[in-house]
């Protein structure tokens, strides 16, 4: 690489700060896979710009910055009362679900609005600190929409990537929003804008020619005297750290310790955040449906359901902690035995460790997202197991659905459709799973998050050398 410097803008800090003001990884696949990238790729010198996870007065604030500084960290400072209407309200109360197909959760409101401009603003102030002439500036996910073109007016030269992590709706969905025009020409101040599959790629060049009216030459736009390039990049995971992890003694042990407080029971595995994108309710009616089905399946198999808590300050996601909490008693209730609880929940996430055991543990997960941008657990689940052992069922509705051709795939709309894969999933011999799994894994390890950033940045740096030739 060319560059100098990088400089990483996301909403989230790949920390987060407790009360007790201690540091604790972020949630989710846009910290887990820049992370993994940044500690793999040979780029020394970058900054991560964001937000630090919780609200602190601003002394604490400054001890904050200088500690996360020595981490590369810089948090940027948002008032309470802002981030409130930024986050719960236009990132996730409009954005996030219009971007996954959900235009009957967004609450349409100006002030969600205005203060997502002031918070990009926010955003911009800080980033304008860090940026030198030789740096590349890339920007994530769809808090940011507007930053892009922020940056661009003070640096008019400036190398910027933008990459969504997220589904991009098609043009019908995206169009109901009335600040259309502004969030596209606020993302059009990149050079290159990323996303994972095709399919959102190709509603991002419809949505352009159908708004703004303007058109592309395999994913090359001119826009006011400059090239912007528009592609595909399905993020990667870190595939030799899960493969290898079987391998540790600490996870080893974790692994014996599930299988024996379970005495040779089948193990259904499902983890998502909290989030009525994720499909977890539907997972739960299936498996209802199952021990209605298959009164041989009682007492020998069990789900275990850890469910991350997220975004709690907004209505849509108590809504559905309460209905899945009583879907999960009303089936213990109906089917479970003195020596067999049928659904065992967790509400909490698992550390590195915890995590790939169950993944280890497991006959089968279920990752049935109505719509998922990526999805890096299906992923992380195919890397984990060394042993060619496991069934995946999977979302044809999760980006990760492209390169996992070889799972169970199915449409999470369909009770009976989950139902019947999750019997056929039992019934599979080992052979076959071996099959399945071992394809997965070579594509997987083939295209991993090292290449995948690499990939990315190559690119954007490739545009900016036909800039410099086509001005
Ligand atoms: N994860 C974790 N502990 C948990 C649940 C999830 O560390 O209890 C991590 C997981 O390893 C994955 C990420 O969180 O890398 C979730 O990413 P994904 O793309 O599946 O979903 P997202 O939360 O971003 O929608
Ligand atoms: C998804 C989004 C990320 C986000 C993560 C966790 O992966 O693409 O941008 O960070 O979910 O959600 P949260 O709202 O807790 O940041």
């Amino acid at each position: 690489n060319s560059f100098k410097r990088l400089i990483i803008v996301a909403n989230r800090l790949p920390f987060t700060i407790k009360s007790d003001l201690s540091f604790i990884k972020s949630p989710g696949g846009l910290v887990s896979g820049l992370t993994t990238f940044l500690k793999k790729s040979k780029i020394k010198d970058y900054v991560w710009i964001g937000w630090p996870g919780s609200h602190l007065n601003k002394s604490t604030f400054k001890i904050i910055k200088e500690k996360a500084k020595r981490l590369k960290n810089h948090p940027v400072f948002i008032p309470a009362k802002q981030f409130d209407k930024f986050y719960n309200g236009f990132c996730n109360k409009v954005l996030w679900p219009l971007f996954h197909g959900f235009p009957s959760h967004v609450v349409y409101d100006e002030s969600y609005w205005e203060t997502y401009i002031e918070v990009n603003k926010l955003f911009c102030n800080e980033v304008a600190k860090y940026v030198t002439l030789d740096s590349i500036i890339w920007i994530h996910d769809y808090h940011l929409l507007l930053l892009p073109s922020m940056i661009r007016n003070l640096f008019p030269s400036a190398t910027i990537g933008f990459f969504l992590h997220i589904p991009f709706p098609p043009p019908e969905l995206f169009m109901q929003l009335p600040w259309r025009r502004e969030l596209l020409e606020g993302l059009l101040g990149c050079d290159l804008i990323g996303f994972h599959i095709y399919e959102y790629t190709a509603n991002f060049l419809r949505t352009l020619s159908r708004t703004l009216g303007i058109d592309h030459k395999t994913g090359l736009i001119l826009y006011q005297d400059r090239l912007i390039k528009v592609e595909t990049f399905p993020m990667g995971i870190d595939f030799e750290l899960f493969y290898n992890a079987c391998e540790k003694r600490k996870i080893k042990k974790l692994v014996k310790n599930i299988k024996n407080q379970l005495k040779g029971k089948k193990i259904i595995f499902s983890v998502d955040r909290l989030d009525y994108t994720k499909g977890i309710y539907n997972r739960l009616l299936a498996f209802e449906r199952l021990l209605l089905k298959r009164p041989d399946f009682h007492e020998k198999v069990v789900l275990i359901m850890v469910v991350v808590p997220s975004r709690e300050g907004v209505e849509h996601y108590q809504r559905m902690k309460k209905q899945l909490e009583e879907k999960i008693s009303e089936i213990n209730g109906k089917f479970g035995k003195i020596h067999w609880i049928p659904v065992l929940y967790y509400y909490r996430s698992l550390d590195f460790e915890e995590l790939v055991a169950h993944y280890l543990a497991t006959d089968v997960i279920l990752v049935t997202p109505l719509k998922d941008g990526m999805n890096l657990i299906a992923k992380e689940f195919v890397a984990s197991r060394k042993d060619k052992r496991g069934v995946i069922i999977l979302s044809e509705f999760a980006g990760s659905a492209k390169e996992l051709g070889e799972a169970f795939i199915v449409n999470p709309n369909s009770i009976d459709e989950l139902t019947n894969a999750i019997e056929k999933a039992f019934e599979i011999s080992e052979e076959e799973q071996k099959e399945r799994i071992s394809s997965m894994q070579e594509r997987l390890k083939r295209y991993n998050i090292i290449k995948w950033g690499n990939d990315f940045l190559t690119t954007l740096e490739s545009i900016n050398e036909k800039k410099f030739k086509f001005s």
